[in-house]
């Protein structure tokens, strides 16, 4: 979806930066959306997962809403501390860490961890008198486009095999957890993986295991991409009705990363260099999948945009971002406004795996970062291309 806007109007985006490309963070966007998730989980502790998107004024706005968070490394460990944020209120939830990294966790003062095998419990060893863990457990949602079960989680047939290595090795395995995947159609499987664990519950207790007190049902809560708000109240209908069969005893959490981050940012980005060549006009923005755009390269991800321009010439046109690599391509169009240069384009929902991933190559800098709230969006020459 495209929207096309007057050249001049361009200047309600404009003033919110200093350059492009930029990142535009809504505080207030942040919040509706931690608080609407919030409210359709109730009883679950989130955690925000900060690896979708690190930016402190994201952080601290999470964290006043009294939120807690997931974190993967040392490094997303000091971003919180440097803001004030508690180690209780962090879990650890990389399942394959090195020595150094757990080291450093533990300095911190984080004391919840992750494992999936037991090369990964033998890490824990040094630490066991003082850190708990949660087992990692591979559940596959098949609405799922971005699959985070094959890589990590053991299967649920092993589960009972682990949690008695654990108990050997005096490793407290406390929890389970699982992610289905991310950018989630339905919540079926978090439904079904959660029911599963209530299950897996009980069989650990009739074995006489360390009981489980804990259950993290991980990510994958969507953002739609297309300005149409997910209605996290249906979405999470499927989980919510498990969740009247979770005894008291047992705690649930779980980590949302894109649903949060995703609608909290916009992108600037300008055209700065035209040519027409053999298959249409390129238009060469000031963006591309070395910076905030990796996601359409490893998600797939076709981003919502406008573009504000005078233009009322129609061609075929191929976007490009900034750098000199023929893969930094952002999308194909038989037909669209032929842009002039210093035009712009604003990518709509840029917060999730979008800063995080950004890199430097071609030495060309990551999109800055400004925190305002957003414009409302007027949409006078809606195309569908
Ligand atoms: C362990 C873990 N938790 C949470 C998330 C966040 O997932 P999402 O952005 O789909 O909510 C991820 C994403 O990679 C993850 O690996």
């Amino acid at each position: 979806m495209i929207d096309v806007l007057p050249r001049e109007s361009a200047s309600t985006w404009l003033d919110l930066v200093e350059t492009t490309p930029s990142l535009v963070f809504d505080p207030a966007m942040c919040r509706h959306k931690w608080g609407a998730l919030t409210k359709a989980l109730p009883d679950i502790t989130l955690h925000y997962a900060v690896k979708s998107n690190p930016y402190p004024d994201l952080l601290q706005t999470i964290a006043a809403e009294g939120g807690c968070f997931d974190v993967s490394s040392s490094a997303e460990i000091k971003i919180l501390e440097y803001l004030g944020i508690h180690p209780s209120r962090m879990i650890h939830t990389h399942p394959v860490k090195t020595d150094v990294e757990i080291e450093r966790a533990v300095a911190s003062g984080v004391t919840t961890f992750v494992v999936d095998n037991v090369d990964e419990l033998w890490k824990l060893i040094p630490y066991r008198h003082v850190i708990l863990v949660m087992l990692r457990l591979s559940f596959i949602a098949p609405d799922a486009p971005i699959d985070l079960s094959r890589k990590f989680g053991a299967p649920v047939q092993d589960a009972l095999s682990i949690l008695d290595v654990a108990k050997d090795s005096g490793i407290r395995i406390d929890g389970l957890c699982f992610h289905v995947g991310s950018q989630a159609a339905t919540a079926n499987t978090h439904a079904d993986a959660l029911a599963t664990c209530l299950e897996l519950c009980k069989k650990v207790r009739e074995k006489g295991l360390p009981e489980i007190v804990r259950i993290d049902i991980g990510g994958g809560f969507p953002a739609r991409y297309t300005g149409e708000p997910v209605d996290f109240e249906s979405f999470c209908a499927p989980i919510r009705e498990v969740l009247t069969n979770v005894p008291d005893h047992i705690q649930i959490l779980a980590e949302p990363g894109r649903a949060i981050s995703a609608p909290s940012m916009a992108l600037v980005c300008k055209v700065i260099g035209r040519a027409k060549r053999r298959d249409g006009w390129w238009f060469y923005l000031d963006d591309g999948v070395y910076g905030a755009q990796s996601g359409r390269i490893f998600d797939g991800m076709r981003y919502r945009m406008s573009v504000f321009t005078s233009s009322n010439e129609q061609s075929a046109c191929v976007f490009a971002g900034p750098t000199c690599d023929s893969v930094d391509e952002l999308g194909r169009y038989p037909e669209f406004p032929v842009l002039n240069m210093n035009d712009i384009v604003i990518f709509h929902e840029m917060g999730a795996y979008t800063l995080a991933s950004a890199t430097h190559f071609n030495g060309i800098s990551p999109p800055s970062v400004v925190t305002r709230a957003l414009p409302d969006q007027v949409q006078e020459h809606r195309l569908s291309f």
